[in-house]
């Protein structure tokens, strides 16, 4: 049995990234502002977390902490540059430069592509017969999408998700050192493969939608100033990961989650105008991002604690979306909860700017596999991602009939 005074998130190992949950009750229930060895606290009460998201007075300027764990390399480079750990004003103009990408009008139009795409991939499904959910459809999709955003050549789309995994890999509480090599060697290949697209977008202004958000990037300005090639480059590589990985884990979760929770596919195919609060329970349930982190730029009050300027803080999503007092009975799967406050895409300045676009995806792709094939089951031995801060399958292998 875990002493949870014991806990510390910079030690855990393969057993909580397994299965996290038990120990995340453990520490909300009896440590929910649990002290880890360096100083930093983990949140894992939905009230904290959402608080912490909420307050202005919280820092994602990952300068100092990042230091300390890359040195300099290319890892440091792209982390501290990225819209995502950084705060206003730099924050506001990257943010502002993505915005135009993502208007109703314009996620309208994505969803006849969404379709389009999904259609494909599940009559290769159907030839198939048996597949790994993962590989030949997870993570197909978001990869078609946010590389057709950013105008990502067919031929290097493959090798998306082998770079994301080992970039964002390197966020975890604990990175080996073959996994801080392989994030280094992957920022510099992406680099050298964006160096390319770039200047042949910046030779060959083309105003159409494949590439906008590409453009909007390297032509837009923000109160007279555009980003330098650096910042450019690092919100392409972020942009790139944050719009794919995360899809493709909700997506792979979702059917996970199914085919452990019998009575709820059955409801599901029953009912397929559940699929929009099925969604939500799936990003709830199994959030494809686990924690995040923040700096208190002031002191903030928790009701019961006040966590002083300066204190280095990791918010649970996982934990504040099965926490007792938001959630009626959050250990079950329930595809038709309302409300769902989950924080799946957190909330504040930094709240996923792609939750829209993630939701219609995984509403098409999730709905549409279901729909057509209800023999969907498991054919295999499933094996997750060794990942903390981002929960997903590597594989997932599945028959549909
Ligand atoms: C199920 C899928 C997704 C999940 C669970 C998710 C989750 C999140 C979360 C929790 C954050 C906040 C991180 C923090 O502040 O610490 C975030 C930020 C962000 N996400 Fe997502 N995301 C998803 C899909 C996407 C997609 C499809 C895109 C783009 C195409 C995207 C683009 C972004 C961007 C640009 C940010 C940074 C926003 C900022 O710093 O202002 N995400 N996401």
């Amino acid at each position: 049995m875990l002493d949870i005074a014991d806990f510390d998130l910079n030690a855990i190992g393969m057993d909580y990234i397994r299965n996290p949950y038990p120990v995340l009750r453990a520490l909300r229930d009896k440590s929910p502002i649990h002290r880890n060895a360096d100083g930093s606290v983990f949140l894992t009460r939905h009230a904290d977390v959402l608080k912490v998201y909420q307050s202005r007075a919280m820092l994602s300027d990952k300068t100092e902490e990042f230091g300390k764990k890359f040195g300099e390399c290319p890892l440091k480079t792209h982390h501290t540059t990225s819209l995502v750990f950084n705060d206003p004003p730099y924050h506001t103009m990257v943010r502002k430069l993505l915005a135009s990408a993502f208007t109703p009008r314009k996620l309208a139009v994505f969803e006849g592509l969404i379709e389009g795409i999904v259609d494909r991939l599940l009559d290769t499904v159907e030839e198939k017969g048996e597949l790994d959910l993962i590989d030949d459809f997870a993570k197909v999709l978001p990869t078609e999408i946010i590389s057709f955003m950013l105008g990502i050549p067919p031929e290097y789309r493959q090798k998306l998700r082998g770079y994301s995994l080992a970039i964002l890999g390197a966020l975890d509480p604990v990175v080996p050192p073959e996994r801080l090599k392989a994030g280094n060697e992957a920022v510099t290949e992406f680099t050298e493969i964006l160096t390319d697209i770039i200047d042949h977008r910046r030779r060959n202004r083309e105003g159409a939608m494949e590439g906008e958000v590409l453009e909007s990037l390297i032509f837009g300005e923000i109160d007279g100033r555009k980003l330098t090639e650096e910042e450019l480059m690092q919100n392409c590589i972020f942009l790139l990961n944050a719009g794919h990985e995360t899809t493709t884990s909700l997506v792979g979760n979702s059917v996970g989650i199914l085919l452990n929770h019998p009575d709820q596919h059955r409801r599901l195919l029953d009912d397929p105008d559940l699929i929009t609060t099925a969604v939500e329970e799936f990003l709830r349930y199994e959030s494809p991002l686990q924690q995040g982190n923040r700096m208190a730029g002031e002191d903030i009050d928790l009701g019961d604690t006040v966590l002083p300027a300066g204190t280095y803080i990791h918010t649970s999503i996982a934990a504040a979306n099965r926490d007792p007092a938001v959630f009626d009975d959050p250990d079950r799967v329930d595809l038709g909860r309302k409300p769902n406050k989950h924080l799946a895409f957190a909330t504040g300045i930094h709240i996923c700017l792609g939750a829209t676009l993630a939701r219609v995806e995984g509403r098409i792709a999730i709905g549409g596999l279901v729909k057509r094939f209800p023999k969907l089951a498991a054919n295999g031995e499933a094996r997750m991602v060794p990942l903390a801060r981002f929960r997903g399958y590597e594989s997932l292998p599945v028959r549909v009939r």
